[in-house]
């Protein structure tokens, strides 16, 4: 086992894309039942990603069925439109892409004022100088792992130079890690850096979700890098 922190834990965050939508509040509860730490919503306009998924409405219509960390990762363009409509339907973390706004600090003063953590996103052919700027005020980053828009793609391993250069410099951060990921890949996110997990194929597409969540956080804790 490497060095690990204390302050650092390990988080798996089924991505919700991969479940069934006509039964999104009991997969919700579900995956919470199998050990899942956060609940991953892909929120998809059409337009900043060719691919269209859900809006504040739902995740306001799921809140009451769920106590679930609502880890809410806005793949928009303007992410600033709707900031106030997500903090009103209960999101408690509201992620954007830097490549989307024009003013990524007033939008996080804006995303803590409303009482929701801030998580900015970047694409995996942005670099990573783009987010280490904001990083000191964010309380996660997500290093994209495939090209925001679709699951069920194959991680890019070449994004990990960018996790452990944020490591290095904020070994107190979340850094998450999205795309592609699943139990022959958690171990080198891990060992780059990164101590949140989405993974939507892999968890919701395995015989036992519940094995694959526990097995995921395993590999990661045993793997996980706070000394890069
Ligand atoms: C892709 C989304 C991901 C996606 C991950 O744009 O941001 O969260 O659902 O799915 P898998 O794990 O299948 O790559
Ligand atoms: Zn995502």
């Amino acid at each position: 086992m490497r060095i690990m922190s204390k302050l650092l834990k390990v988080k798996i965050a089924p991505s919700l894309l991969a479940g069934d939508f006509a039964q999104l509040a009991q997969e919700c509860q579900r995956m919470i039942s199998y050990g899942a730490d956060y609940l991953h919503m892909d929120v998809m306009d059409g337009h900043f990603v060719p691919n269209l998924t859900l809006g504040a409405p739902i995740i306001k219509s799921l809140r009451p069925h769920t106590k679930g960390f609502l880890d809410c990762h806005l793949m928009v363009t303007n992410p600033e439109q709707w900031v106030d409509e997500f903090a009103k339907s209960g999101a408690d973390l509201y992620c954007f892409h830097i490549e989307a706004t024009q003013d990524a600090d007033a939008l996080i003063n804006r995303i803590h004022d409303l009482k929701m953590r801030a998580c900015i996103s970047i694409k995996p052919n942005t670099p990573v100088e783009q987010v280490l700027p904001y990083c000191s005020k964010l309380d996660q980053v997500l290093i994209m792992t495939v090209e925001p828009g679709f699951g069920g793609q194959k991680f890019m391993a070449q994004t990990m130079s960018k996790v452990s250069a944020i490591r290095k410099q904020f070994p107190e951060l979340d850094i998450e890690v999205d795309g592609g990921i699943d139990l022959t890949n958690v171990g080198i996110a891990s060992g780059a850096g990164a101590n949140v997990f989405v993974a939507g194929s892999s968890i919701f597409n395995s015989v036992s979700p519940k094995d694959t969540i526990a097995e995921l956080r395993r590999i990661a804790e045993e793997n996980l890098n706070t000394a890069l």
